[in-house]
């Protein structure tokens, strides 16, 4: 009988208000679509400390709301310890990715950190990408947000499904 291991993962912004609580919202509904749910622990957090405890942006909860996502996280600060607790800690853009590598040794970084949209299959290019910040900006940015996100979560249960669970 091949043992099946479980997987937390963590995605990370800058507030935790916007992009990361969405990736989180989106992966819980995708983990508990594809009956994951108990095996994949799922959080997010942000690089800086403005919004602690706050729930979600209003507008990323709308553009979640009508593509049938709920977010029901508070936002946290990362903090170095949680490098501990993650398997993988997942940066929404390359700021977030440097900001989490100073607080870890580059062994930890290699083997647990990832950047979003390296798994974005419509990120053709070598150039690393960035899911845009949207909260200084209108709808369509929030819209654009959930889009890359929707399109990339597979890819990252893909890759979870390879690296860590025996399924
Ligand atoms: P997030 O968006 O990093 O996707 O949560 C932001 C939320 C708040 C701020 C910046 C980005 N802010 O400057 O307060």
């Amino acid at each position: 009988m091949s043992s099946i291991n479980s997987v937390k993962i963590c995605f990370v912004c800058l507030g935790n208000i916007c992009r990361s609580p969405l990736a989180q919202g989106v992966f819980e509904t995708l983990m508990t679509k594809e009956n994951f749910q108990d095996l994949v622990h799922i959080e997010s957090a942000g690089t800086g400390n403005w919004h602690v405890g706050k729930p979600p942006d209003k507008r990323m909860q709308t553009t979640a709301g009508k593509n049938g996502v709920t977010m029901n996280s508070r936002a946290r600060q990362f903090q170095p310890e949680d490098f501990d607790r993650f398997d993988l800690v997942i940066a929404m853009d390359q700021a977030n990715l440097m900001d989490l590598s100073a607080l870890c040794p580059p062994s930890i970084a290699e083997k647990k950190l990832r950047l979003f949209r390296s798994f974005d299959p419509e990120n053709l290019s070598a150039k690393p990408l960035d899911v845009p910040d949207p909260y200084y900006g209108g709808d369509e940015g929030f819209d654009n947000v959930f889009n890359i996100v929707h399109r990339t979560s597979p890819k990252i249960l893909e890759f979870i499904k390879t690296n860590y669970l025996n399924t």
